[in-house]
């Protein structure tokens, strides 16, 4: 069963079915209002975060520069997203690298380009950027060895995952960091993506709470994003003000899903139902667009942007030559026609970010709706660029 949610908002439906007929499908449109409705419940629920958006969640410039204007940092994790938070405008000092890996090819460009505020992984890490970059103001980032309930790929505060420092080892690289010259500004706790129970985020708190006992004063608390659609901020706001106040500490935050998920839509065009032993709506979009069901066994609900008298049950399938493309099941729709249109909802987070050009399908384009128009957050990729590094 698909989860509860919000149907699009009548405005936006309206700016998609006049996309569909300018633009060619599939393509994918956010819908600005719903995201700076996403951010001022998460600014009233956390007043005093700084919050630092996790681009992975999806990093068109067009959203980034807004961002920035509303005062937000970037979180990056790798160099191509710091590369793109530096051409949306952020500074390095708003720009937070996280992420299991720094190579030296990478510590050197930043070298170059602005060092940004570096989320150490591991005693390897703190070794290589003490001796890359001293100086640099680093957070270390603890794994709290606490299970978490989400998708096995989604959980990453797990004692058996490859992220972080394990508590027992933070003391030597606290030690070591400060050796090496790097400036400790704090820890970092990310427990996990698409977290809905207030009690995994509450263990977590706990124990950077045991953590800042141990090991601070440190000037800034991070603790992570992974805030779940559907988790009440409200309730878990005032304990993570409550923390960094007892601390001392400046509360950062680093939200992606939450902030432009629900806003976001893939737009799919119909093209007939085939039947085997299932009935089969095949649509222009599939994996290569939206790899989340595939992957996660994410569940998107979909809303027609059309409709008949008539109803039926659907499974969608997508383009591709690959038994698992197929987008949801059992998805009760309005009988289609050929041309009909659906919106796939709740994609505006590691949809178009996680895309691919498997079966050279080219990057499907990407759109704004302002509130008072459409704006072109990127084109469409052609085929031609996709040959384009081949010579
Ligand atoms: C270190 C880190 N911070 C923040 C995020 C953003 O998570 P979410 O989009 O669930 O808020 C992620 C995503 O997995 C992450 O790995």
């Amino acid at each position: 069963m698909a989860p509860s949610y919000p149907r699009l908002a009548p405005a936006f439906r309206e700016a998609l079915i006049g996309a569909a007929q300018r633009f060619p499908t599939p393509f994918y449109a956010y819908d600005w209002p719903t995201i700076e409705a996403r951010l001022e419940r998460l600014r009233r629920a956390f007043p005093e975060a700084e919050i630092f958006y996790a681009l992975k969640a999806n990093p068109r410039l067009g959203l980034l520069r807004r961002f920035r204007e509303r005062d937000l940092g970037a979180e990056a994790v790798s160099l191509g997203e710091v590369y793109r938070a530096y051409r949306a405008g952020f500074r390095p000092e708003q720009v937070l690298l996280n992420g299991p890996l720094k190579t030296p090819s990478l510590l050197e460009a930043l070298q170059r380009w602005g060092v940004p505020i570096l989320g150490l992984d591991s005693l390897l890490e703190v070794r290589r950027v003490g001796q890359a970059l001293p100086g640099a103001q680093v957070l270390l980032r603890v794994n709290p060895d606490l299970p978490v309930t989400t998708h096995h790929h989604l959980a990453t505060g797990q004692g058996e995952s490859k992220f972080g420092l394990l508590p027992e080892d933070l003391e030597a690289a606290l030690l070591e960091a400060r050796q090496r010259g790097l400036e400790v500004l704090g820890l970092h706790l990310h427990l996990g993506s698409a977290l809905e129970r207030l009690e995994d985020f509450e263990a977590g708190y706990a124990l950077m709470d045991q953590l800042y006992r141990s090991y601070g004063p440190f000037a800034v608390m991070n603790l992570g994003g992974g805030f779940g659609l559907g988790l009440a901020l409200e309730a878990l706001g005032p304990a993570a003000t409550t923390l960094a106040r007892r601390h001392q500490a400046r509360l950062w935050l680093e939200p992606g899903r939450y902030l432009v998920a629900e806003a976001g839509v893939l737009v799919a065009r119909c093209y007939g139902v085939k039947h085997t032993r299932r009935s089969y709506l095949l649509l222009d979009a599939g994996m290569s667009h939206l790899i989340r069901p595939m992957l996660y066994g994410a569940a998107h609900p979909v809303e027609p942007l059309y409709e008949s008298p008539q109803k039926g049950v659907y499974d969608l399938a997508g383009p591709a030559c690959e038994a698992g493309d197929v987008l949801a099941r059992d998805v009760p729709l309005p009988e289609p026609k050929e041309g009909d249109l659906l919106a796939i909802l709740l994609a505006g987070a590691y949809g178009s970010s996680m895309s691919s050009n498997y079966l050279d399908t080219p990057r499907p384009l990407e759109l704004l709706w302002t509130g008072e128009g459409l704006e072109v957050l990127r084109q469409a990729q052609s085929l031609e660029a996709l040959l384009a590094e081949e010579g």
